[in-house]
């Protein structure tokens, strides 16, 4: 027995296959970008870009296929209604209805998106049973519940990418703080990929030496260095870029590649991602929403249930109340 033994629980036995073909549903910015992610880091020779306007995936497709010669040769096709997603080993859901309006937050556009969904994707798992599904489109925890529910595919292959973007994001921020590289600094954000995320401060280290240890009150109201404005950051990091741009497709899209890759290379990599978490870290209902995970060629092969404080223990059961609520308001 590894001295993890208490805190990872074992998903069901699955198959491994290896990734050849990946289908990107939805052309818009996110999914394009992530489809130039993940050919320009060779994870895929075979790339199907799905949209329900033929028009654009065709586009983009061909757009991509003129410079395969620089992408390792990578085939790039378009898709308008399934049929050239078969057998895909990866099926990478975007699509969903803009948030439109002042009102930009993620549940705004949810029931319109569950309807998208509805309409596309159990063609797409006829087409691909054995497929991994990501699911990107907002509200990113809540629409993978719907998938898990319309598909009844099993949640170790039917999960968002869901906190692993936001762990990014607070690793980034403490790190341009301390002035040092974002990629050596540990620590996960857990939760609803949205506002009721929260930041694990408990879990930020350096190598090896804890943040909490070096400063004195870390995040808490008290903390005369005011670390906490980074919950706030973490939080509305999407929102900043949008507010701009009107949509954030760059760091989303590189999130997805790493998990791609976690999935292609063998090894495997432990993320912040969402799926059912019933039974795990003190959540007792069906709710999705991220917890770290070992993510593997098949899916998520261990979830990790990390040690919280009381307070960060109370904050998840409650971004895990507000999604449980949002799930509970779809209909599906
Ligand atoms: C973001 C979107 C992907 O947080 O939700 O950038």
């Amino acid at each position: 027995k590894s001295c993890f033994s208490k805190s990872m629980k074992p998903m069901k036995q699955f198959k491994r296959p290896r990734i050849s073909k990946i289908s990107v549903v939805g052309a818009g910015q996110v999914g394009t970008a992530i489809s130039a992610m993940l050919l320009l880091r060779n994870l895929t020779k075979n790339l199907v870009i799905l949209d329900i306007n033929y028009e654009l995936a065709q586009a983009e497709a061909l757009d991509f296929q003129h410079a395969s010669a620089f992408l390792n040769d990578a085939r790039v096709v378009p898709c308008g209604d399934s049929t050239n997603s078969k057998n895909s080993d990866v099926v990478i859901i975007t699509a969903g209805a803009r948030p439109s309006g002042k009102d930009r937050s993620r549940l705004a556009a949810m029931q319109k998106t569950v309807e998208i969904l509805k309409k596309a994707v159990p063609k797409l798992v006829e087409l691909s049973p054995d497929a991994t599904f990501i699911i990107i489109s907002n509200p990113a925890d809540v629409m993978t519940y719907a998938v898990q529910r319309i598909t009844n595919l099993p949640k170790h292959r039917c999960f968002t990418t869901g906190c692993h973007l936001d762990t990014v994001r607070f690793r980034n921020l403490i790190a341009n703080r301390l002035r040092l590289p974002p990629s050596q600094v540990h620590g996960y954000v857990i939760g609803e990929h949205g506002a009721s995320a929260v930041p694990v401060w408990s879990s930020v280290s350096i190598a090896g030496i804890r943040l909490n240890d070096v400063v004195k009150n870390l995040a808490c109201g008290d903390d005369p260095e005011n670390w906490a404005k980074i919950n706030k950051q973490v939080t509305t990091g999407g929102l900043a870029v949008a507010k701009t741009k009107g949509y954030t497709n760059w760091a989303i899209a590189l999130t997805c590649a790493d998990i791609v890759q976690a999935m292609s290379g063998g090894k495997g990599k432990i993320a912040c991602v969402g799926t059912d978490m019933k039974g795990l870290s003190g959540i007792q209902d069906n709710v999705v929403l991220s917890l770290p995970c070992l993510v593997t060629s098949g899916g998520i092969s261990h979830v990790f249930e990390l040690p919280l404080t009381d307070v960060e223990q109370s904050k998840l059961l409650a971004s895990a109340n507000i999604l449980l609520e949002a799930q509970c308001s779809l209909s599906i």
